[in-house]
């Protein structure tokens, strides 16, 4: 997002580590940003663990301060937690010996195929996708915003498919090892949720 001193940052802590078929969502872009923030893929979300990666001016401007002081100060009692640090090693040699990165981009057409076969359905406003990452919007009962969304995911979840819901609109990214079939099963859990839900 470009803020008024034009100042590029890109939250990819869902659309890193090869969600979009790409190391980024800056690189997916063709954008150099100034500052990205990473999380949840960075572990295979399996520990706790975020980082901020910086241009190097920015980075060197933390970096110039008295040579024992500690840089960027915040005092947090996990700060660069050795275990996260192992999980997160163990991740990017994963993504690499199994390419995950390129498989992601592989099913990434399958994928747009299955979630748009749910338009026409009912409550289906909208459908976005890219990548292994995709938004179905419902329309919002009047009144009561949110409401049916969590009630989609509600449903979802007693058949056995894990959703996430931001108000009316189910956010769906599956892991990178899944498999065409499983993209099946999924759309057909949410066919059937979707054809009962009031
Ligand atoms: C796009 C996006 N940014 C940031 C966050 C917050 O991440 P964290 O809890 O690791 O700080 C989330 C959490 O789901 C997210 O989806």
């Amino acid at each position: 997002m470009r803020s008024p001193w034009n100042f590029i940052d890109f939250d990819e802590v869902i659309t890193g580590f090869g969600r979009l078929g790409a190391s980024f969502a800056t690189e997916y872009f063709g954008v150099m940003p100034d500052m990205m923030v990473v999380a949840k893929g960075i572990t295979n979300g399996t520990v706790p663990m975020g980082a901020v990666f910086v241009r190097p001016e920015i980075y060197n401007a933390f970096m110039s301060g008295a040579e024992n002081a500690i840089e960027l100060f915040h005092g947090y009692t996990y700060s660069g937690h050795p275990v996260a640090c192992a999980a997160s090693l163990a991740t990017l040699d994963i993504y690499e010996q199994e390419g995950l990165f390129q498989r992601s981009q592989e099913l990434a057409g399958y994928w747009e195929e299955a979630v748009h076969s749910l338009k026409g359905l009912p409550h289906v406003i909208d459908i976005r996708n890219l990548g292994l990452v995709a938004g179905i919007e419902l329309a919002a009962i009047p009144g009561k915003p949110g409401d049916r969304g969590f009630d989609c995911f509600l449903r979802c979840y007693e058949k056995g498919l894990l959703t996430r819901t931001t108000g009316d609109i189910i956010a769906l990214s599956p892991p990178l090892i899944i498999e065409k079939h499983h993209i099946d099963q999924m759309i057909a859990m949410l066919n059937e949720v979707l054809k009962e839900l009031p």
